[in-house]
């Protein structure tokens, strides 16, 4: 059950900002994970942050339990040094049943509420999960004098959450987006992989047998995170946030990393995570929409000035639908940019500073 409509928009605290009528627009294309104990990583921040669109400290999984303190101190540590200039600064927090999330909430938003842009809370089951975070949020935000809002970001990672992914996605004004938590949701769900996103080689279909049925058949995989992307996408953009895949855990496998992440930016994402130096690239090439199809787009804006009627491109029948998709590039295409001069470059798009 979620909020009356007049409540919606209210702050959860006296003292706390208003929150945001609609998201704040920004290119969001990897979000980038670092791991905030490791000394090294740190003094790399500002490097890294001149690479990417979003920098998250990384709190949870893969932080092991022994260094959950020094990561909470190093990402206070990092994020109080290092300016981050227009590339977004988020952190993972624990699980909410788990012995550091309090601290690790009061304790970043005492020290660097004001340089936070978003929280990533993982094992989002309901709306319950943001709620309880909204109005911890509001308190801590009232508090510190944090002047405008933190956002939310769910991982949709298990099959509570799947199941309530619309509710999750309604729950907040101060809702960002989601990202698909290909591994805990893969355990949750009892899924019998052992990866972190991406496909399976037994996950597929195979082609009818011919006349001769001793004759060998064609297999193809299918993508094993297609329907719950397709629910995410959804979910996110009727409620105007943001989808993203998540991790792709195998490093060693580039192709197989970028057409993951092509699948999800066709169909709607944003973003990915980027867990290894070597994902940003990927990253950047695939959700930054492609020279050919930003051309295409704008020579059917150009056809169409007022969005109405039906024309003929290259043998392909435009409408007020086609513009509209033609729109969603080459709006993404200014972002792009706004951030990247080589590709406003490519783009043909003049970036007044
Ligand atoms: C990410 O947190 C995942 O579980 O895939
Ligand atoms: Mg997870």
């Amino acid at each position: 059950m979620n909020k009356l409509p007049v409540n919606y928009y209210k702050p959860l605290s006296v003292g706390a900002p208003a929150p945001f009528r609609e998201l704040p627009v920004r290119l969001e294309r990897m979000i980038h994970f670092v791991p905030p104990h490791i000394e090294k990583i740190r003094a790399k921040a500002s490097a890294i942050a001149d690479q990417v669109d979003v920098v998250l400290g990384n709190l949870e999984d893969a932080i092991p339990a022994d260094a959950k303190v020094a990561a909470r101190d190093g990402f206070i540590e990092m994020a109080g040094n290092t300016d981050f200039g227009s590339t977004g600064l988020w952190t993972r927090i624990n699980a909410l049943n788990s012995p550091w999330m309090l601290d690790d909430v009061t304790q970043i938003m005492s020290a660097v509420g004001n340089k936070l842009d978003v929280i990533m809370v993982p094992k989002v089951d309901g709306p319950w999960d943001i709620h309880f975070m909204d109005q911890l949020l509001a308190q801590l935000e009232a508090k510190h004098d944090v002047e405008k809002p933190i956002l939310l970001h769910a991982i949709l990672e298990t099959a509570e959450g799947v199941k309530n992914v619309a509710d999750i996605a309604a729950s907040s004004p101060r809702m960002h987006g989601m990202s698909l938590g290909p591994a805990d949701l893969a355990a949750s769900r009892g899924m019998k992989t052992t990866r972190v996103g991406g496909g399976h080689p037994g996950y597929g279909v195979v082609e009818d047998p011919g006349e001769d049925k001793n004759q060998p058949r064609r297999f193809f995989q299918q993508d094993l995170w297609h329907y719950t992307v397709a629910r995410m996408v959804d979910a996110c953009m009727a409620n105007g946030i943001k989808p993203f895949y998540g991790p792709f855990g195998d490093f060693s496998d580039p192709i197989a990393c970028e057409t993951q992440f092509r699948n999800a930016f066709l169909q709607g994402c944003a973003g990915a995570w980027s867990l290894h130096p070597t994902q940003i690239d990927i990253a950047k090439r695939v959700f930054s929409p492609d020279v050919d199809e930003v051309k295409f787009a704008m020579e059917i804006l150009e056809a169409m000035p007022d969005g109405t009627g039906a024309v003929m491109l290259d043998g392909k029948m435009q409408d007020d639908a086609t513009w509209k998709q033609a729109s969603v590039i080459v709006n993404l295409a200014r972002q792009v940019a706004a951030r990247d001069p080589e590709l406003a470059k490519a783009y043909g798009i003049e970036i007044v500073p």
